[in-house]
């Protein structure tokens, strides 16, 4: 049976391509390698783990040792490396860690692969999924193309372009095939109630203060996650080796329109008052060096393989605050222990 790994399939996104290539390959063994970070949820894939095609394996990706002997036992065909640490707060609290995972975590997957692949390609890939953030912070004009130069400006984005970068040179020194995706901001079910969406819902259901940085002017593309695991799949399957692929919403909106436009939606949804969730808006200190705006052009993944988002945000957003309300148990697991803490740290004393 041939094998795919998937690499940090227990977070956010991992957990919907995981599911995807579970439905969508039976004839396939799918592997799915987390450390179980504060990020991974093995909850986000209660339904799938009977699935007689679905292995999980507890680890972490900078164990050399354990990353070799496991490839070496499994001998995998693709894989889908999407473990990381990935919120931009932490980076900026806590860089090393981002160094560890990100950077020597990729180098320590992209040497098991060669190392079990040897110069034979045939079948293999190793798909690297990535951020728009490398290519660091647009004025009000222009996108980023697969052209733009990187420019990583957080510890996460420079840690995510060291990564990038260490793939496209075993692309040019070793010719492993390779390929790269370049997405924005994901949003919908299972993300970890510190990104902004998911962070905001919370608060809005339990009535706290929604903490906006700075003027709430910041701007964002953001894609619904399903769109995303699809762009992944195709990728995996049909992505020319050596080659990156932007991947985007062409959905911009600014920090504060988006949070009015949940926060309407809340009200309806909880069948509070008009206004009533608006009022905890509060604006507070800004994020230290804060991108402000991301944009991306996804005309090639189009072009070439013909992909293209098919959530409109406004039905993607309400699907995901529906998710959350009808999850709450799954809201509150996450939100307690050391959620507090880091909620502490981050905000109350802000
Ligand atoms: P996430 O933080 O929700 O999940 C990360 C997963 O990786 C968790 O399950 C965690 O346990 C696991 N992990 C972390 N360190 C590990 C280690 N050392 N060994 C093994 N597993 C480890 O992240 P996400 O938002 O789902 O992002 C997934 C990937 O997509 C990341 O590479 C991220 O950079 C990229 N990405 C995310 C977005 C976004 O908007 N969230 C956008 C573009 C690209
Ligand atoms: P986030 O979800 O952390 O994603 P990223 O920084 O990787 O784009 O943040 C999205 C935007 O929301 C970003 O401009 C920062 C802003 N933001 C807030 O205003 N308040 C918050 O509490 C958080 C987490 C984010």
């Amino acid at each position: 049976m041939k094998k795919i790994l998937i690499t940090g399939g227990a977070g956010f996104i991992g957990s919907h391509v995981v599911r995807l290539f579970v439905k969508n390959y039976p004839d396939f063994e799918i592997f799915n390698l987390d450390k179980l970070t504060y990020a991974g949820n093995l909850e986000n894939l209660k339904d799938i783990e009977e699935n007689s095609n679905y292995r999980f394996v507890k680890g972490d990706i900078v164990d050399e040792a354990f990353v070799f002997d496991l490839f070496k036992q499994e001998r995998f065909n693709k894989v889908i490396h999407m473990a990381a640490e990935s919120h931009v707060d932490r980076s900026i609290s806590n860089p090393t860690e981002f160094v560890y995972t990100n950077v020597i975590g990729t180098v320590n997957l992209l040497n098991a692969s060669r190392a079990i692949w040897g110069d034979d390609f045939e079948g293999k890939v190793f798909c690297h999924v990535s951020t728009d953030e490398v290519y660091g912070s647009l004025g009000s004009e222009g996108l980023f193309t697969e052209n733009t130069p990187y420019d990583p400006r957080s510890p996460y984005s420079a840690s995510k372009a060291g990564s990038d970068h260490f793939v496209r040179a075993y692309y040019n020194t070793y010719g492993l095939p390779v390929v790269i995706s370049n997405c924005s901001n994901n949003y919908g079910p299972n993300q970890f109630p510190e990104k902004l969406i998911p962070l905001f819902i919370n608060n809005i259901i339990n009535r706290k203060p929604l903490p906006v940085y700075g003027k709430g002017e910041n701007v964002r593309d953001w894609l619904y996650v399903e769109d995303h695991a699809k762009a992944v799949e195709l990728l995996c399957n049909k992505g020319k080796p050596g080659e990156t692929y932007n991947i985007g919403g062409h959905n911009e909106w600014k920090n504060i329109d988006l949070i009015k436009t949940l926060c309407q939606i809340m009200d309806k949804k909880l069948g509070r008052a008009d206004g009533e969730s608006e009022k905890l808006i509060t604006f507070v200190k800004d994020r230290a060096g804060h991108d402000m705006r991301y944009a991306i052009d996804a005309s090639k993944i189009d072009r070439e393989l013909g992909w293209k988002p098919e959530h409109r945000f406004e039905q993607g957003l309400e699907k995901t605050v529906d998710w959350y309300l009808e999850n709450e148990q799954w809201l509150k697991n996450v939100t307690s222990g050391e959620y507090l803490k880091y909620y502490e740290q981050q905000y109350e004393k802000r």
